[in-house]
């Protein structure tokens, strides 16, 4: 009798999605711990022969995992998130091992997460929300004891214009907001959602539906920054020296300065996008107005970091990298619909050597110049 495949996932992705490996005779053993496992237990589970490995980006997989894969056997690496900036790309095609991803199925939820940030930080639902369980509400006063900013109307920056950045694009010209978009490739598929936006802002103003007619841009960073009354990272990380432009610290001092003291910042893309130490500061000096972080430099956001100042509090939202975190988004096994069903799926076009068995051809592998 032939062993049956054996699969190791870092972290519980959910019974359901799990079960489609399961019901195809395939032994699955899931990290048993709500913590990510030590690298020295993943290394163990990869030099036991699995035929793959379910990631989440809370994992390193590095040269080490990779090499120890090769050398016994792992045929896939299957990641629940769209970000893969956690997995050595460079080593995983050394060893030609193919590792996936989940994009497309989180998009909205993402962006979605990302817009309500910016008014939660801008109308300051935080602040508002604790005087009331404080007890600390004593009277209505037309300004005390604050004021919040309006997204409506206002100008919109989306840094990053891959699915979840166009997604947060297309949201806020239901808000009545012009756009700013940055990104470092123009594609013509781009220039095409550009116009397609710009022509449904005018069918609005026409219809009389926003009393001013809006307009969306592609611009140059600097511009960008310059101009936004809100800023919202939507790229993926990369660091100096693996790529052209990297977006490590994209916004760093000089670019903090450049923005509004009016301006607010939202990123839900990865922290290193933004040099903290600079952001706090920029928040305690007034160079910009506030911000709203899902990720941070360090996740968990460490006790001693400069963010939890708690000067900062009226001004800068914390979350704890969630903006993925909707029920079906998360957690529906359909690979049309849920992260973890579009895991496993990932892990299924390769261990059943689907589209010809050619990871070129598999819609979730992420290096396909491997192979
Ligand atoms: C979440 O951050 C993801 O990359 O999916």
């Amino acid at each position: 009798m032939i062993d049956p495949l054996r699969i190791y996932a870092t972290c519980d992705i959910g019974k359901e999605a799990l079960d489609r490996l399961r019901e195809r005779g395939w032994e699955v053993e899931v990290c048993d711990q709500v913590q990510p496992p030590p690298k020295g237990l993943v290394l163990e589970k990869v030099r036991s022969g699995i035929a793959a490995l379910l990631t989440t980006l809370r994992d390193q997989v590095d040269e080490e995992v990779l090499a120890a894969g090769k050398a016994a056997g792992l045929r896939v690496v299957s990641q629940i998130a769209v970000g893969v900036d956690n997995i050595d790309r460079a080593a995983a095609n050394r060893h030609r091992i193919p590792f996936t991803h989940t994009p497309d199925v989180l998009t909205d939820a993402t962006a979605e997460y990302a817009f309500f940030m910016m008014g939660a930080v801008a109308r300051k639902l935080y602040p508002a929300e604790v005087q009331v369980r404080a007890r600390a509400w004593t009277t209505w006063h037309p300004y005390l004891p604050w004021l919040g900013d309006e997204v409506t109307g206002r100008t919109l920056a989306v840094l990053g214009m891959g699915r979840i950045g166009q997604s947060m694009a297309g949201k806020a010209v239901g808000f009545d907001m012009d756009v700013l978009c940055h990104s470092t490739s123009r594609s013509a598929a781009l220039g095409a959602f550009v116009t397609a936006v710009q022509r449904v802002m005018d069918l609005r103003h026409r219809e009389g539906l926003s009393g001013r007619r809006q307009t969306i841009e592609i611009v140059p960073l600097e511009d960008a920054l310059r101009r936004a009354d809100f800023v919202s990272l939507h790229v993926p990380l990369t660091m100096p020296g693996t790529v052209a432009e990297p977006t490590f610290h994209l916004i760093d001092e000089a670019r903090l300065r450049m923005m509004k003291p009016s301006a607010y910042l939202v990123n839900t893309a990865r922290g290193p996008v933004v040099d903290e130490q600079a952001l706090a500061r920029a928040l305690r000096e007034g160079w910009i107005a506030g911000a709203a972080l899902d990720v941070f430099e360090k996740e968990p956001l460490p006790d001693d970091s400069p963010l939890r100042d708690e000067a900062l509090v009226p001004r800068l939202r914390l979350f704890p990298h969630a903006a993925s975190a909707a029920r079906a988004t998360r957690l529906s096994a359909d690979p049309d619909v849920g992260m973890a069903g579009r895991c496993v799926q990932g892990a299924i076009d390769v261990l059943e050597g689907r589209y010809g068995g050619d990871p070129k051809r598999m819609p979730f592998v992420v290096n396909k110049e491997a192979f």
